[in-house]
């Protein structure tokens, strides 16, 4: 039996915020530790999705960086870890391309992250626009079952699925389907029912954590000074209801803390949220938070600090020799679909 396979990538243009490292790479590392016995563990670099728009710092800088990031947060190498990326593996644009052939515009034009990227712009690169056709070659070509996102890149696995489903019906059984949204939270969480994962801003809890906003105190960033990311948690916005409940609509900014605090510790949200639920001051709630964040980046930067760029580099090898074996494989199969070869 074919060994299944847990992908993800995070993209670096700057510094990672801890909505990366809670949507997406702590999910990760969690899900390989506990399951690299039985599944490949694909971690990738999504270089040239970077390129779509500016870089902040060195790009080969970050790549580094931010693979050193799943060992300091605990992940543990065993020969079904591979790391590598993007573009040293060719078969993703080339797969990009292929599947460009079977998306519409329309389904393009729909997608959330490029309107919102778009918006106000009298011109936009085509790449932005055809970012999810990339993805979902980066995700195909390995048969990915599980990809550990954050809830905003959700729509860009639905995406996924339904041109896996369009080119399987035109061409044959040739892709795996990617899990649904509901069934990847579920096998995240450990089979708990909650909501995908998404770190609110900390001025403005309407939206997500996001790199992009240029206010420090939005977002905190992981390689901030702990004290600095317990003052950023301290001064988080929040409502003047006087009651800790978990209501994202309605208490978005508390909500946040009180699912930050459930990531860090490793703790079911609705522990929890029991735990605080009828406490009235924000300021226990903010001084617990913060504690726990600073606490957590303190160990996290201790640990990042002792690893070696050769360490890296040398899993970027055997990781790549694997990952260009099974994408042309793939590849050739489409290939051969499309009577190119
Ligand atoms: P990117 O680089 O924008 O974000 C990386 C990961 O971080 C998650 N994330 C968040 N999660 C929770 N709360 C937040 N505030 C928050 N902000 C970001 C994102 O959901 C994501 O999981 N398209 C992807 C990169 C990519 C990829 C892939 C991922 C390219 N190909 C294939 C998986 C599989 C992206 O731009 O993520």
């Amino acid at each position: 039996m074919n060994t299944p396979t847990i992908l993800t990538g995070l993209r670096v243009n700057s510094e990672l915020t801890l909505g990366n490292f809670l949507g997406a790479l702590v999910p990760m590392v969690r899900l390989a530790n506990a399951h690299s016995e039985t599944f490949h563990i694909n971690i990738f670099v999504p270089d040239l999705h970077s390129i779509i728009s500016d870089i902040d710092g060195e790009l080969q800088t970050n790549i580094i960086k931010s693979l050193k990031y799943y060992l300091a947060a605990g992940l543990k190498i065993n020969d079904n870890i591979h790391f590598y990326r993007q573009s040293y593996v060719p078969a993703h644009t080339e797969l990009s391309w292929m599947l460009n052939c079977i998306a519409t515009m329309g389904e393009l034009n729909r997608m959330t992250q490029y309107k919102d990227k778009s918006a106000g712009k009298e011109s936009v690169n085509v790449g932005i626009f055809d970012y999810p056709v990339l993805m979902a070659a980066d995700i195909l070509l390995y048969d990915a079952k599980y990809i550990p996102v954050g809830e905003d890149q959700f729509q860009h696995l639905e995406l996924t699925r339904r041109l896996a489903e369009r080119f399987n019906r035109k061409f044959g059984e040739t892709f795996t389907l990617p899990a649904t949204p509901k069934e990847q939270i579920t096998f995240m969480s450990g089979g708990s029912d909650q909501d995908g994962i998404r770190i609110r801003d900390l001025q403005n809890p309407e939206r997500k954590m996001s790199k992009s906003n240029p206010a420090p105190n939005s977002k905190i960033m992981l390689d901030d000074e702990p004290t600095t990311a317990a003052k950023k948690i301290m001064s988080a916005t929040t409502d003047s209801l006087g009651k800790i409940s978990f209501d994202m609509f309605n208490q978005p900014g508390i909500s946040n803390l009180l699912q930050i605090e459930a990531l860090v510790n490793d703790l079911p949200l609705q522990d929890v949220v029991s735990t605080w639920s009828g406490e009235t001051h924000y300021g226990d709630l903010k001084q617990k938070v913060a504690a726990s964040v600073s606490t957590m980046l303190a160990d996290f930067q201790r640990k990042f600090a002792t690893i070696s760029d050769q360490e890296i580099f040398d899993l970027l090898e055997t990781g790549e020799t694997y990952a260009n074996e099974v994408a042309n494989k793939k590849l050739l199969s489409v290939q051969q679909a499309f009577k190119l070869r």
